[in-house]
């Protein structure tokens, strides 16, 4: 039988509702394939921040480093927060993702038949639409330097962040982006700033250059204004777009709604070598925590991504994919991606019961 260490960090918000579907998900898909999972959950966030002080403890740090794959919910307060607090709260995540090294982030973007109708976009437009946004997760303006708050000549207040891409970082990610291409339909659209952004035009120069190593992908570049554009007129135009870190993160949760919903797409980061960390690509949803509201399927799907990208257990990862398609399948939505109009009002009750993961404890096997 194997045996793998999972770190868990539940977090804030809908984190913990999240992660407890996605464990019983994960435990019922190892069951069934001969896979043991020991979980080792820890404190990050506002969670930790409360409980010990700071937002990333080191007793988490380590056991993350030390675990085979980490499944993360999501970190974050709501608006009643002090500024302050909030910032330290974003930067765990930001200093969890550095500690790891995971300079890659996949974030697939699959419209699923099933859900075409929940999508505030048109039908014609996202039927069949099936990408990837890699997103380089440990570069760019989150962590450049300088950085801060200070005044300027006029004595007023200023806050500073720095865009800044070293050649290798560009290099390891564009790699990264063409093999992606290279597996999917072979088609790769690097989006930048490139007309006005520094960074932006070595992001461009070191993307044709590897391209080189890859004569059998079809590269294109685009601007991110016209990407942002393109997504909702025609997203089916693209298989793989590779970006930089808060490129991607905007473009993601905008490509997010050609599912259906921010609830829906889900995560890999991944390093050179070393632990993957794995998680939805939303936040804690301050709005609808506690309420039993929240989509799990994100942090489902992402389980899924750690069984494959993560430990290389193909067979289970699909079982669970499967498993999604089934439960969505037999109508059970929650709200978010509920559409009148193709539900009975039954299924609509059952979806807002609690325990979600009973039916895809009963659909895995
Ligand atoms: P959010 O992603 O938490 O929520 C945006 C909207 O989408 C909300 O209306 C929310 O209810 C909805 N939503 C998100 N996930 C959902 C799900 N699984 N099912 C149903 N609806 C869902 O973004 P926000 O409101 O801008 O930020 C809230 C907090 O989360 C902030 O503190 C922010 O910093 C933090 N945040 C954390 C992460 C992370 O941990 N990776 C990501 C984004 C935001
Ligand atoms: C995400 C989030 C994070 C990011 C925040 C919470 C730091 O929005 O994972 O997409 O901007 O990377
Ligand atoms: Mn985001």
């Amino acid at each position: 039988k194997k045996n793998y260490n999972i770190a868990l960090l539940p977090g804030d918000g809908i984190g913990p509702e999240v992660i407890s579907v996605a464990k019983n998900v994960l435990n019922l898909a190892g069951s069934i394939e001969g896979i043991e999972f020991k979980f080792n959950e820890k404190l990050v966030g506002g969670a930790a921040l409360d409980a010990v002080g700071v937002p990333l403890p080191e007793d988490t740090l380590t056991a993350v480093k030390q675990s085979d794959a980490i499944l993360f919910g999501a970190i974050g307060g709501d608006a009643t927060d002090t500024n302050q607090r909030h910032a330290d709260i974003g930067i765990a995540l930001l200093q969890l993702r550095e500690g790891l090294k995971v300079f890659a982030n996949l974030r697939p973007v699959s419209v699923l038949p099933q859900l075409v109708d929940a999508s505030t976009l048109k039908k014609e437009v996202i039927e069949g639409v099936d990408l990837m946004v890699i997103r380089e997760l440990t570069g760019g303006i989150y962590f450049g330097k300088p950085k801060g708050f200070g005044t300027n000549e006029n004595g007023e207040e200023i806050g500073f962040n720095t865009e800044v891409y070293a050649a290798y970082e560009i290099d390891r990610i564009a790699r990264i982006a063409f093999e992606t291409a290279r597996k999917r339909r072979g088609k790769l659209c690097s989006v930048d700033k490139a007309n006005v952004l520094e960074a932006s035009m070595l992001w461009r120069k070191r993307v044709m250059a590897i391209a080189e190593e890859y004569p059998d992908v079809e590269l294109s570049h685009m601007y991110v204004d016209n990407a942002a554009m393109q997504l909702v007129r025609n997203p089916k135009q693209f298989d793989t777009i590779v970006t930089n870190n808060i490129f991607g993160d905007i473009l993601s949760d905008q490509a997010s709604m050609l599912t259906g919903s921010l609830g829906m797409l889900p995560s890999a980061s991944l390093s050179e070598s070393g632990p993957g960390l794995f998680e939805p690509i939303h936040g804690s949803a301050p709005d609808i925590a506690g309420q039993d509201k929240a989509n799990p399927l994100a942090t489902i799907l992402s389980a899924a991504m750690l069984l494959k990208y993560g430990l290389g257990e193909v067979k289970a990862a699909e079982r669970i994919e499967l498993a999604v398609l089934d439960t969505l399948n037999r109508g059970f939505r929650t709200g978010d991606i509920w559409s009148a109009g193709n539900l009975l009002l039954n299924k609509l009750e059952i979806t807002h019961e609690p325990n979600q993961y009973i039916h895809m404890q009963k659909l895995v096997g």
